[in-house]
């Protein structure tokens, strides 16, 4: 049985939207995330999609106390994290790293690399056999050339930046990294080489990462389970293969079935799952299920009830009433026939095997 490093129980994170100049009222309140209940085991990889604003940041920077959550636990090594003050958290927060998906943004640009990696060092008092010694390993450790520890961000191309994000993560020795879109801003002839730095990184430091993505296929290299949200809740988690095998949540179909194919030919001819309207406000999100609004299966019980992150099958994890009631799937007035699905899974397959990440070198 696979260790778990994090368990997450309840995770909620709600931002309060006020009214009022002089007298600030609580009007509202944005669901960012609203009950997560999951673990992350020591080592993994566990891929985190879903579409824009369904809360994968928020929940990512909620696990490593960026954000206090509003509700919920987050226990790393046993150890409940929303309950320490911060100075008590101060210790943890070398364990729990993030990289960010701009790489730009993310580092002061008026500082040099040097300075950029070294400020985890100062902060946690680091590097006692000297700090630009231990810089320049992290800069070597990331395929970064040692020489350059003067240089500024601006100096270096996309995939470089990135690497400096990363070495600045890695200083502090971390256990665990929430990695935020790490890929998505670079172009596609860097981004297996970054994935595969990752990857390296991971063997020889023992790194967990939480990775997140906005759709199934960036996240397959890397994961070894993979969460689909919407709506600031988890809908499935399962082991990577078994997601793509056997996608059940009729969410996670849809977003299988919208994963573009390389072959013009192909994907000139594919059926999608096309779901119906826009996702709605996380200010105001439907009753029961918050899919309901959206799903081609959806009948009365799923705007009421709202359905249970329950284990549809070893470690598979489902929040669906069709997972109690399956019969329901076939008499779906809107529903996609089998042959869709089937087309829309064969069709990611496929995508999969013939696109893969482009490996030519980095400038
Ligand atoms: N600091 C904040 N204050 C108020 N609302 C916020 C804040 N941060 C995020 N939100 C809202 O919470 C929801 C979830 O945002 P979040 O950034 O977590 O989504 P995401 O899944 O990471 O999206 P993307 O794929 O675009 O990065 C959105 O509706 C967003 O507008
Ligand atoms: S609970 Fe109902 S609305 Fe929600 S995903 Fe399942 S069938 Fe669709
Ligand atoms: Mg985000």
């Amino acid at each position: 049985m696979a260790e778990a490093l994090l368990q997450i129980e309840n995770l909620k994170m709600h931002f309060p939207v006020y009214k009022g100049a002089l007298i600030r009222k609580e009007v509202n309140r944005v669901r960012a995330v609203d009950g997560l209940n999951f673990n992350i085991f020591k080592g993994e990889t566990l891929g985190l999609v879903g579409e824009s604003g369904c809360g994968k940041s928020t929940t990512g920077r909620s696990i490593i106390q960026l954000y206090r959550p509003t509700e919920g636990t987050v226990k790393f090594d046993g150890k409940d994290l929303t309950k320490l003050s911060k100075s008590e958290l101060h210790p943890y927060r070398r364990d729990l790293q993030m990289i960010f998906q701009d790489p730009y943004a993310s580092l002061n640009p008026r500082m040099t690399v040097g300075d950029i990696i070294s400020e985890p060092l100062k902060v946690h008092n680091l590097a006692t056999g000297g700090i630009q010694k231990r810089v320049q390993e992290l800069m070597e450790t990331t395929g970064l050339d040692p020489r350059f520890i003067r240089r500024y961000p601006h100096e270096f191309s996309g995939g470089q930046r990135q690497r400096i994000g990363i070495a600045r993560a890695l200083a502090s020795e971390p256990k665990f990294i929430v990695c935020d879109e790490p890929i998505s801003a670079l172009d596609v002839s860097i981004q297996a080489q970054v994935i595969n730095l990752m990857e390296d990184l991971q063997k020889d430091f023992g790194l967990t990462y939480l990775f997140i993505a906005h759709d199934l296929a960036a996240v397959r290299q890397i994961s070894d389970r993979i969460a689909v949200m919407y709506l600031g809740k988890m809908v499935e988690l399962a082991d990577g293969e078994e997601m793509y095998a056997h996608p059940t949540h009729p969410y996670t179909q849809a977003l299988i079935s919208a994963v573009p194919i390389p072959d013009p030919e192909v994907e000139a001819t594919r059926e999608r799952i096309v779901l119906a309207g826009d996702v709605p406000s996380p200010l105001n999100p439907p009753t029961g299920c918050v899919f309901h609004t959206r799903c081609p299966f959806a009948y009365e019980r799923c705007k009421k009830e709202v359905p249970e992150f329950q284990e549809a099958g070893p470690g598979h994890f489902v929040a669906c009433h069709l997972v109690d009631e399956p019969e329901r799937r076939k008499d779906a007035p809107n529903a996609p026939n089998d042959r869709e699905k089937r087309a829309a899974i064969a069709a990611m397959n496929n995508a999969i095997k013939s696109g893969g990440l482009d490996k030519s070198e980095e400038e």
